[in-house]
């Protein structure tokens, strides 16, 4: 069974020390006692350290928004694997917003390159894949979504292919309210994502990959993702922010006793 993993990122919110801390204290113990569940916070780099210490001693994960491949160098701004090993246990890579915003470090070659940093510094890489509006217009999702995950999963060994995590992210479903359906999106996972994987890597590389869906996810939508038997979990950014974030992640948890019941009761 794969553990679900459900992903706050704060993307450019809650950046001041004041603002994370008192949220962070508000979830930290309710979220502390939720079980089965991989609860992942990904703050702004000004408050990383601070949430970092706040999480401390708890079940909470750390991650980072993004990253650089290089360890070191001139590159202005960046943030090398090496700052964060230690202490982020995953790392974002690929988000659509910085693959749009032209930014060239977020291409699918350096998203690649991400993935390899992240693994060889014991993080786990969140990909994030989707198509746009146009391309699902047009029924290129399929063609579109698995060449991103083959390209991202490019040179990995089996071993590092099982400890990604896959966030399925539909563009058009960031930010609008406008989430893919369940079933939609479980499809997409499983042909496009876990296709690519199993292409690759074989059958049993794509079962233990974890794959979220990711797109205006909620309190009120998160039952209808997790009862998709390809979906492990979501990555969610408006409603992280609130304190309901807590119910988004104790219903992924109760979801997950049931899929556990129901997987015994399959396998006597
Ligand atoms: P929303 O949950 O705000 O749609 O954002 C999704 C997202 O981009 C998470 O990475």
């Amino acid at each position: 069974m794969r553990q679900p993993v459900v992903v706050a990122n704060w993307k450019m919110n809650f950046g001041r020390p004041d603002q994370a801390l008192d949220f962070v204290r508000r979830i930290r113990h309710p979220l502390n006692e939720i079980k089965d569940v991989d609860c992942v916070l990904c703050p702004p780099f000004t408050v990383l350290m601070a949430v970092a210490e706040t999480i401390a001693r708890t079940s909470i994960r750390l991650g980072a928004q993004t990253m650089h491949w290089e360890e070191k160098g001139a590159h202005t701004g960046e943030i090398a694997p090496t700052m964060l090993a230690g202490h982020c246990q995953f790392v974002i890579v690929g988000h659509s917003e910085r693959r749009a915003t032209g930014s060239r470090t977020e291409t699918d070659a350096a998203t690649n390159r991400k993935v390899h940093a992240a693994l060889a510094h014991d993080m786990t890489p969140i990909i994030c894949v989707g198509e746009s509006l146009a391309q699902r217009e047009r029924e290129e999702t399929h063609a579109f979504v698995s060449g991103q995950v083959t390209s991202a999963f490019e040179g990995l060994s089996e071993e590092g292919a099982s400890r990604c995590v896959v966030a399925y992210e539909p563009i058009w479903a960031i930010g609008t309210s406008r989430a893919a359906t369940p079933a939609d999106a479980n499809r997409v996972v499983a042909l496009s994502i876990r296709g690519a994987v199993a292409e690759r890597f074989g059958e049993a590389v794509a079962q233990a990959v974890r794959v979220q869906y990711g797109g205006s996810v909620s309190v009120d939508n998160i039952d209808g993702f997790m009862a998709m038997p390809e979906i492990d979990g979501a990555l969610v950014g408006g409603a992280s922010l609130k304190p309901d974030f807590v119910e988004l992640v104790k219903r992924t948890a109760r979801a997950t006793g049931t899929r556990a019941a129901s997987a015994r009761r399959r396998s006597p």
